[in-house]
């Protein structure tokens, strides 16, 4: 797609970008929809689906409009701002504390809706990786449960995050001891599958899922992936505030798909990258986005990002 049409496109605001990309390769192929997730999966397929891998937005705050316009006017709103050192500004980051209770109740229904809306247009034995943080994940696992997903597990990505650790603000030498909770090192992806028809063996068969691909034939997958944030030539191809690394998505996707076969969907798929994973380990993939200026980013990061050897 030349870059003046993409442009063009955006300049011209969300009604005249494409609902729609298609890339040509059968290797990887991908396709990318500028849509709302929820009325995607409403119109889907029912059982197209074979492996979901997902970061889906928190605070769900941040990724409104209106928190959104104020972050690129560097204005902040729920999103926190580092002060910049020595002329080095820092990213943006999300501020999971202003959740109020209404906010974690509103948690628990995008969660609802989301799990029921995707149960129906998953394959049997399909799993799904969906990004979490230790003090919301309940409020995604309980709405998993309740429509009907397995829970299999929770995928731990070591990852040394900037939250929690601090000492109790306006308080700090007072309690210069005190943390007001603990500095997270960790961040836990839940891992639900939609159950088998029939034993393991035959979803394979089948449906081609139900199990998760092995490192090797010695080596089955496991559940603690060391994974450092993305920086460098991610970050300058992808510079979205939740951008997520590909040595780890790489083995998230390549695990979804236990024979290869299939399509993973990323129905949150901010710049691209599981996508971009997917197509860079030759898995079939689609992804949605619902934000204009972060899907004209997936268009032009992911052919970007499945090419970085990692
Ligand atoms: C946490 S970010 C995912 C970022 C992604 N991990 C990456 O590496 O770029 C969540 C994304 O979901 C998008 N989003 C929020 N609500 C959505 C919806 N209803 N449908 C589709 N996308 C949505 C946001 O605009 C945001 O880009």
């Amino acid at each position: 797609m030349p870059s003046t049409a993409r442009s063009a496109r955006r300049k011209a605001g969300i009604g005249s970008l494409p609902p729609l990309y298609r890339a040509a390769t059968e290797w990887g192929g991908y396709e990318i929809h500028y849509a709302d997730a929820f009325e995607w999966l409403r119109n889907a397929t029912p059982n197209s689906i074979h492996a979901v891998v997902t970061d889906p937005p928190y605070g769900l705050v941040e990724y409104t409009k209106k928190e959104l316009t104020k972050l690129r006017k560097g204005k902040g709103g729920v999103w926190r701002i580092p002060p910049s050192f020595d002329g080095c500004r820092r990213k943006p980051l999300p501020r999971f504390t202003v959740l109020t209770e209404d906010d974690k109740s509103n948690l628990q229904s995008f969660f609802r809706e989301f799990a029921h809306a995707l149960l129906p247009v998953l394959v049997p034995g399909a799993h799904v990786f969906i990004a979490t943080n230790p003090l919301v994940s309940h409020s995604v696992y309980g709405p998993f449960l309740e429509a009907g997903f397995e829970k299999r597990g929770e995928i731990i990505r070591v990852v040394q995050t900037l939250r929690g650790g601090d000492r109790p603000k306006n308080a700090e030498t007072e309690f210069a001891h005190i943390s007001v909770m603990p500095r997270s090192c960790w961040e836990p992806w839940g891992l639900f599958r939609k159950p088998c028809q029939g034993r393991v063996q035959d979803n394979l068969r089948r449906w081609k899922t139900g199990g998760l691909r092995r490192i090797s034939e010695a080596e089955p997958f496991k559940d603690i992936i060391l994974a450092s944030p993305a920086r460098g030539a991610e970050k300058a191809i992808a510079p979205h505030p939740s951008l997520k690394p590909q040595a780890f998505l790489r083995q998230l996707v390549l695990a979804a798909l236990p024979l290869g076969a299939g399509v993973i969907l990323d129905p949150f798929m901010g710049s691209g990258s599981t996508i971009a994973a997917a197509h860079a380990c030759g898995l079939r993939s689609v992804g949605i986005e619902t934000d204009a200026d972060y899907f004209a980013m997936a268009e032009n990061s992911i052919p970007l990002l499945a090419q970085l050897e990692v």
